[in-house]
């Protein structure tokens, strides 16, 4: 059985996000998505808000399951399992980074594997931080975010941002 680890920020999850993890979930036997809780970012959204509105748009996946880590990825790929991680790559601006996480994580864990998968056409230009610049300024986010979240996401961010 394989276990393939989706890692991000998920501040908030995209399109682009669900189609990797789909698109994961029919590779792999189980899909851990991993939502990374310390972030630097500062994050818009709490770590359980993230999860939960993952959970929301993974019900229909059964081999898909949502999870919190801190600290190394490698760390958190040991204690599970896993022996992939799963990583979205939109364009050439991507690589340079991903490539480094890659080789460092390898070190880290030479039992894990990254493995990319190329985003879909229409979601090249997606990230989280364009739909939350897009939604604090009034713009419609409909094309970016799974529906289901839109007004959860529109709400949050057209209302300020938490303490
Ligand atoms: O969605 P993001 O913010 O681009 O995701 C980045 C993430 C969570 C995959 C990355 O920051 C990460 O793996 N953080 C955990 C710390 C770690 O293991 N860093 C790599 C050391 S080489």
């Amino acid at each position: 059985m394989t276990v393939a680890i989706c890692p991000g920020s998920f501040d908030p999850v995209t399109r682009g996000h669900l189609d990797i993890i789909s698109r994961a979930a029919f590779m792999f036997d189980r899909v851990i998505v991993a939502v990374l809780h310390n972030s630097k970012k500062n994050p818009a959204f709490t770590v359980e808000e993230r999860m939960a509105m993952i959970s929301k748009v993974t019900e229909d996946m059964p081999n898909v399951e949502v999870a919190t880590f801190d600290g190394l990825l490698a760390d958190f790929a040991r204690i599970k399992g896993a022996t992939v991680l799963v990583k979205g790559l939109r364009a050439v601006s991507d690589f340079e980074y991903e490539f480094q996480m890659a080789l460092a994580n390898r070190k880290l864990n030479p039992d894990l594997e990254t493995v990319f998968i190329t985003t879909k056409a229409e979601n090249m230009y997606l990230a989280s931080s364009l739909v939350k610049e897009i939604a604090r300024n009034g713009g419609t986010i409909d094309d970016f975010v799974p529906a289901v979240l839109r007004k959860e996401i529109q709400n949050r961010l057209c209302k300020g941002e938490r303490k």
